[in-house]
């Protein structure tokens, strides 16, 4: 396995997956790290990620030396500047960033060798400081068109650094330069594949972990849940005891389809309709995270209260992915959002907690779903966050307003569908706003909802770009809207990226 120690990158869980997607298991740790759990995971080649400090501040990301010492090692942008510092090597401050498309000539090196004839490549560039003069007994390897250095590399290539970011899709040749490191500089066997193998090994250790006990489960509609609650019912059956909790909130006929693909998948599931329970708790509510607290907190006392109906269970079954576990900093990351998987247990859960797919990506998390006969279109659905349409029904929630947004939505998305770019895209759905406006019809005056297109693409939802729409599209959909939900007179676009929106509206 690769091990990449993070340095506080927005790109390390990229770095990751793109090990990953070359067939390579890859894990990520913080830099600050104890040295034996870094020690313990003995992997074949160790990546060094960027980071947002400088290597000559005090109390930015450091290494030891001895860690790396037996391991190939590739550092990429603070972690070039680091191994530069590491092994002798001179960085300075630079006098203004590089941030974007940039053009390095190579050299012939090891790291290169997969890229081809053409000595110049483009990369994505993103720092500040600069490595001045490489290590002693150390190789440039890479230069920008101004004469910076952009790569350097020890004489028997295990020490390797590039200025560049060959983990992003900016770098045409990223893939070429980190099959190298993984395959030819340390060695590793494309053996990541997530076929009915690994599915089976999955299933064994489940298994031996559960033994004779029950586990409980919570559904979300969700693909990780999904996937998780499958895998678990192929180890221990029907000890599998599944709760779909509807709090009212779902997109349209969604309740129906989930509990369809979860019977066609054998799962024991029970459907709790709780939508009026739910709905009866945010009378009147309109302040965003009030909105979200009530859900939230109602939603773990129905699941409890049917825990309890079942008289308890051995384990719970979750469906925390990696992302989830990087993000909480278990991972040792710093934390960047806590998750509710992670972090919002109960402290006096007498629970085994059950996590199958821990140290998954959801890409491959959609993989292991493959080889267990789920449906791709299920598989490829759009995020869809916990509160539902309770977070896009903007002011007050009622049935009524919540079924104009169902009806809204579900024609938005039959179009995109219709125009063949639902998989292009991110996410896409209506928000319905708490203003309304004039607008006539056949010489009546009318007074109607107003609904917002808002659709994105993304790579992990941490930033999002608004997505250019073609016009057809939306004149069809507007059109549509307005004909077939006579309670909308306007229909508007979303056009923010994310900064400074957030893809949601509250
Ligand atoms: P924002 O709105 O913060 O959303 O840009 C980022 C991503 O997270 C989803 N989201 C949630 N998912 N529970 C979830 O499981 C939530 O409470 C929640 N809030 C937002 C959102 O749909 C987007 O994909």
């Amino acid at each position: 396995r690769i091990l990449i120690i993070d340095c506080g990158s927005q790109y390390t869980q990229l770095i990751a997956r793109r090990v990953r997607e070359l067939g390579v298991y890859s894990e990520i740790i913080f830099w600050d790290s104890p040295k034996e759990k870094i020690a313990a995971i003995n992997p074949k080649g160790i990546i060094i990620s960027g980071g947002p400090r400088s290597v000559l501040d005090v109390g930015s990301p450091v290494l030891s030396k001895n860690l790396i010492a037996d391991v190939p090692v590739l550092g990429i942008c603070y972690g070039m500047q680091l191994l530069a510092q590491l092994f002798g090597g001179v960085v300075e401050r630079g006098e203004a960033a590089e941030y974007g498309h940039a053009v390095v000539e190579i050299e012939d090196s090891r790291l290169f060798s997969r890229c081809g004839e053409d000595k110049k490549l483009d990369v994505w560039m993103s720092h500040w400081d600069e490595v001045k003069k490489a290590p002693e007994g150390f190789r440039v390897t890479a230069r920008s068109e101004s004469g910076a250095l952009a790569g350097f590399e020890s004489a028997d290539g295990r020490v390797a650094a590039l200025q560049f970011h060959p983990e992003v899709a900016h770098t045409p040749k990223g893939r070429e330069i980190l099959s190298a490191f993984v395959f030819d500089i340390c060695g590793c066997k494309a053996d990541w594949t997530l076929g009915a193998e690994w599915v089976s090994r999955e299933i064994e250790k489940i298994r031996e972990k559960v033994k004779g006990g029950t586990v409980i489960c919570g559904l979300s509609g969700g693909v990780d849940s999904t996937v998780s609650a499958a895998i678990t019912q192929r180890a221990v059956g029907d000890r599998l005891y599944c709760v779909f909790v509807d709090h009212g909130m779902l997109r349209k006929d969604e309740g129906q389809r989930v509990m369809e693909t979860y019977r066609s998948l054998d799962l024991n599931v029970r459907y709790v309709d709780a939508g009026e329970r739910f709905l009866k708790a945010l009378e009147g509510v309109t302040e965003p995270e009030r909105k979200r607290k009530i859900i939230g907190e109602l939603f773990i006392r129905v699941f409890e209260e049917e825990a309890r109906r079942i008289g308890g269970s051995d384990w719970l079954l979750q469906g925390t992915i990696y992302p989830d576990v990087v993000e909480s900093g278990h991972g040792g990351g710093g934390v960047i959002k806590s998750h509710h998987n992670v972090g919002g247990l109960p402290k006096d859960m007498k629970m085994g907690l059950l996590e199958p797919l821990r140290d998954l990506f959801k890409d491959e998390v959609r993989r292991v779903g493959r080889t267990l006969g789920i449906a791709p279109h299920f598989l490829g659905r759009h995020p869809f966050p916990g509160p539902g349409l309770a977070v896009r029904c903007l002011g007050e929630l009622r049935k009524e307003r919540l079924d104009i947004l169902r009806d809204a939505d579900a024609i938005f998305i039959e179009e995109i569908r219709n125009f063949g770019l639902y998989d292009d895209i991110w996410q896409a759905f209506c928000v319905l706003l708490p203003v309304r406006s004039v607008g006539v019809v056949g010489d009546v005056r009318s007074y109607g909802e107003t609904i917002v297109l808002r659709a994105v693409s993304s790579l992990d939802a941490m930033t999002a770009e608004w997505v250019r729409l073609p016009y057809e599209l939306l004149d069809t959909v507007s059109r549509r809207i307005c004909n077939e939900v006579p309670q909308v007179n306007r229909v508007t676009l979303d056009v923010t990226s994310k900064p400074p929106a957030t893809i949601e509206w509250e």
